[in-house]
């Protein structure tokens, strides 16, 4: 496919080197910070393009996804922190031969670990001996504790596994009550993430552990989104990355 890449940052650069591997070829990289091929999407480029990826800030999100949407291009957008304009962002797609597939999290190694926690806790809901925790580790920069992914996973252990009803962050005070669910957060060094859901019993401990090397893992799930977005000519309008994802894994 020939694709717009824009936001060049850190993430970018990681999409340009996984559309590359797989053939696609790039049309321009975009950056309002003046690292890439153009400041703003041009006519020639939206003219030249299949498809786009951005991952950059929420400033200009809603001007870029009307043009995607007027030239007909699949987008695939991984910018976070856009929920207050949901609405303008999207709406250009309602009436668009293009689509627009979005998402917080673009890791097909976390969505398995999401999905093997739903299961694992489906598994031990009957053998009460099983008791359950979440501990995830991160880089000393990380802002936010618990992280997102960890919060995920605990609030599908709570859906899937009777005995455990609340979710438990940071260093509990005292002893936890039987139906918490304690989810503990090490922030050090240049971590950039590691879950783990243990399983523990008198006679045994088990592990299911995601741990992330780098951000390809994210990369190559997006440019995944836009091969699947593009893949079938009815899919059109606005699609979440979990439409992407159960596709693949369910
Ligand atoms: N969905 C996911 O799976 C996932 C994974 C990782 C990061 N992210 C998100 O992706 C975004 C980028 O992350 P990053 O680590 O690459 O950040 P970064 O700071 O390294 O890069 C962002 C780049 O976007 C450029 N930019 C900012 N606003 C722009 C605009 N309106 N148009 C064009 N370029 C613009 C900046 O100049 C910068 O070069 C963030 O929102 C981050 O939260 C999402």
């Amino acid at each position: 496919m020939d694709v717009i890449i824009t936001g060049y940052g850190r993430m970018g650069r990681e999409i340009e080197k996984i559309l590359l591997e797989r053939g696609h070829r790039i049309v321009s990289r975009v950056d309002s910070g003046g690292y890439g091929d153009e400041l703003r999407v041009s006519k020639e480029s939206l003219e030249a393009a299949e498809g786009v990826i951005e991952f950059a800030l929420p400033s200009g999100l809603e001007d870029n996804t009307a043009l995607y949407a007027e030239y007909g291009l699949k987008a695939v957008v991984g910018t976070t922190s856009w929920a207050d304009k949901k609405e303008t962002v999207l709406a250009p797609f309602k009436q668009s031969s293009g689509a627009c597939l979005y998402g917080s999290n673009f890791s097909i190694g976390a969505h398995l670990f999401f999905r093997m926690s739903a299961a694992a806790s489906r598994m031990i809901n009957k053998i009460e001996e099983y008791d359950v925790m979440l501990t995830e580790y991160h880089h000393n920069k990380k802002v936010d504790a618990p992280s997102g992914t960890a919060l995920t996973a605990a609030q599908l252990v709570v859906e899937n596994l009777d005995r455990k009803k609340e979710i438990l962050p940071g260093n509990p005070p005292g002893a936890i009550k039987p139906e918490q669910l304690h989810v503990a957060s090490v922030r050090g060094g240049h971590i950039p993430g590691i879950h783990t859901l243990t399983m523990d019993s008198p006679a045994d401990t088990l592990e299911i552990t995601h741990s992330a090397r780098n951000r390809g893992g994210f990369a190559l799930g997006a440019v995944m989104a836009l091969e699947w977005l593009s893949a079938d000519e009815n899919r059109k309008g606005i699609f979440t990355v979990e439409d992407f994802i159960s596709d693949l894994l369910d």
